[in-house]
C-alpha cells in the first residue's frame, strides 16, 4: 500500500520511489542571487503503478504544503533520510488513474547538505544546479532515478541583471513586476531528473539555428576573460559535432542543442540538449574532445539512460570512445592508435586496472577507469566483431532504447545477438575483471 522509498538501485537505494511514474514536471520558481533564496511551486503529473496509501518524493528543501488532486495532503520527512518526503493523500490513489501533485516550497539550497554534501553551487552572479548523480533534491521534488523520465517546463523569475538558463527551447521571457524577468524553458523529450539543470547568472546568450533547423542556444559567463575565445571556438561548433555524431549514431534525439560555459563548476555535464562546461576545459585553446564527449552523451546517457547507476560504463565508456572517433575524423590519430597508446601507457601494476568499469562502486563512478578503460572496452568490442557489426550494434541499441533506459546485461545480449557470437570473453575481461588485460584493445597482435 505505501509506495517504496526507492526503486532498488544497487548504488543508491533511496533514489527514486516505488509505485508511480512521472510524465511531467512543471517547475515555477523565483530566485534571488543576493540571498540564494529559491521559492516556488512544482506541479507533478504522475500515474500510480499500484494502489497507494502514501508515496515518497525525493527532495531536500523545506516544503510549505502539498496538494494531491487538489486536496491538501499530509507531509512527513523520514528522520533517517532527510531527502525522503512521505506524502499521504486524503484518499488512497488508484492504480492507473493520473494524479496531480502540487508542492509549494522555499529554501536556501546552498545551506542544505545531504550526507555532508551540497551539490547546488552559488557563483559570483548566481547559481548552478548541475551535477551527477544527485542535483534535483536541491531545486525540485522528484522521483529521482534515470528510469523515470518526464517532460519539463522550467520557469524561473530572476532579477533583470541576470539570466536563467535551462534545458530545451526558450518559450519566451516576460516581466510581471519591475526589476524581474521570468525565463520559460520547455524540454519536450523524456528527460532524467539529474539532467534537468539551472544556470543563473551574468551570461551572454547566443541564439542561432543549426543546419538541421534545430534551435541552438549557447551561453557564456561574461567573466570568462581570456578563455572566452577558445570557449566560443569550441562550443559554437556544437552543430558540426552533432552532425558528425549523427553519422555514427543515427538521428540526434532532441529538439534543441547548445552549451553553457561557466566558471566555478570544475567538470562538464551532459544536461539534456544543453551541456554545461567549466571554462577550464578551454584553457589550452579549443577543446572539441569535451564538446564531442558531452554531445555523445545526448545519445548515450540522455536518450538512452542507465537502468541502474552501476551501468555507468554505458554512459562514460561510449562518450569517451566518441572522442577517439572524433580524433580520427579530424586527422589527429585513429581510434585504434589512441586505444593502443592508452593501453600501452598504463603499467599493469597501476591501481587504474583495479577499478572495474562494469561495476566501479558508487565511490568510483567517475574514476578515470570508467572513462578510459571503458573506452578501451568499447574498442575491444569493435575489434572482436568488426566495424560493420560494431556500428550496427550501436545504432540498434540507440534506436531500440531511444527515450528509455537500458542495462549492461541488455547491451551484451544485443551485441551477442547481432554478432552471432558469444562475447563473454570480451566483456568479462574488459569490464568485470581486475588487472590489465593480457591482449590489448586491438587484439593479441596489437595495432
Ligand atoms: N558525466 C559527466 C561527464 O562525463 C561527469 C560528471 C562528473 N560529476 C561530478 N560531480 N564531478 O563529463
Ligand atoms: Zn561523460
Amino acid at each position: 500500500m505505501p509506495g517504496a522509498p526507492g526503486v532498488g538501485d544497487p548504488y543508491y537505494p533511496g533514489d527514486g520511489n516505488g509505485g508511480y511514474d512521472v510524465s511531467h514536471y512543471d517547475i515555477r520558481l523565483t530566485y534571488t542571487p543576493e540571498s540564494d533564496r529559491l521559492s516556488g511551486t512544482t506541479t507533478i503529473l504522475a500515474t500510480p503503478t499500484a494502489e497507494l496509501s502514501s508515496f515518497n518524493l525525493d527532495f531536500a528543501l523545506d516544503i510549505r504544503w502539498v496538494r494531491v488532486n487538489n486536496h491538501p495532503a499530509r507531509v512527513e520527512r523520514d528522520a533517517a533520510d532527510p531527502t525522503e518526503v512521505v506524502v499521504t493523500p486524503k484518499a488512497a490513489l488508484r492504480e492507473g488513474e493520473p494524479v496531480t501533485v502540487v508542492v509549494r516550497y522555499a529554501g536556501t539550497p546552498s545551506e542544505v547538505a545531504v550526507d555532508g554534501f551540497t551539490a547546488w553551487k552559488r557563483t559570483a552572479t548566481g547559481a548552478l544546479a548541475v551535477d551527477e548523480p544527485h542535483i534535483a533534491e536541491w531545486w525540485f521534488p522528484s522521483n529521482d532515478h534515470p528510469t523515470d523520465k518526464a517532460t519539463y517546463d522550467v520557469s524561473v523569475e530572476v532579477p533583470d541583471d541576470v539570466v536563467a538558463l535551462s534545458n530545451g527551447v526558450l518559450e519566451g521571457t516576460g516581466t510581471q513586476r519591475a526589476g524581474w524577468t521570468r525565463w520559460n524553458w520547455r524540454s519536450t523529450e523524456p528527460q532524467a531528473t539529474y539532467l534537468a539543470f539551472l544556470a543563473i547568472g551574468d551570461y551572454d546568450v547566443r541564439h542561432s539555428t543549426a543546419p538541421s533547423g534545430l534551435p541552438v542556444v549557447n551561453a557564456y559567463d561574461t567573466a570568462l576573460g581570456d578563455l572566452r575565445p577558445s570557449a566560443e571556438a569550441s562550443v559554437e561548433r556544437t552543430p558540426e559535432v552533432v552532425e558528425f555524431l549523427e553519422s555514427l549514431f543515427g538521428p540526434y534525439p532532441f529538439e534543441a542543442q547548445g552549451g553553457v560555459v561557466t566558471r566555478d563548476l570544475g567538470f562538464a555535464l551532459e544536461n539534456q540538449t544543453r551541456s554545461v562546461y567549466d571554462a577550464g576545459f578551454f584553457s589550452r585553446g579549443t577543446n572539441l574532445s569535451v564538446v564531442v564527449h558531452e554531445n555523445a552523451h545526448q545519445w548515450f546517457g540522455d536518450s538512452v539512460a542507465l537502468g541502474k547507476w552501476s551501468d555507468i560504463w554505458l554512459n562514460e565508456g561510449f562518450a569517451s570512445y566518441a572522442e577517439f572517433l572524433w580524433s580520427e575524423h579530424s586527422g589527429e590519430g585513429t581510434a585504434a592508435e589512441l586505444a593502443q597508446y592508452l593501453y600501452d601507457s598504463i603499467p599493469a601494476g597501476d591501481e587504474f586496472w583495479q577499478v572495474l568499469p562494469g561495476d566501479p562502486g558508487p565511490e568510483n563512478q567517475f574514476h578515470s577507469a570508467v572513462y578510459d578503460r571503458g573506452a578501451l572496452a568499447v574498442h575491444a568490442l569493435r575489434t572482436a566483431v568488426g566495424d560493420e557489426v560494431f556500428f550496427e550494434i550501436l545504432r540498434t541499441w540507440l534506436d531500440a532504447k531511444r527515450g528509455g533506459h537500458g542495462t549492461i546485461e541488455e547491451f551484451v545480449e544485443l551485441a551477442e545477438r547481432l554478432s552471432g557470437r558469444q562475447l563473454d570473453e570480451v566483456f568479462e575481461v574488459w569490464l568485470f575483471t581486475k588487472g590489465k588485460p593480457q591482449a590489448g584493445p586491438n587484439g593479441a597482435e596489437g595495432a
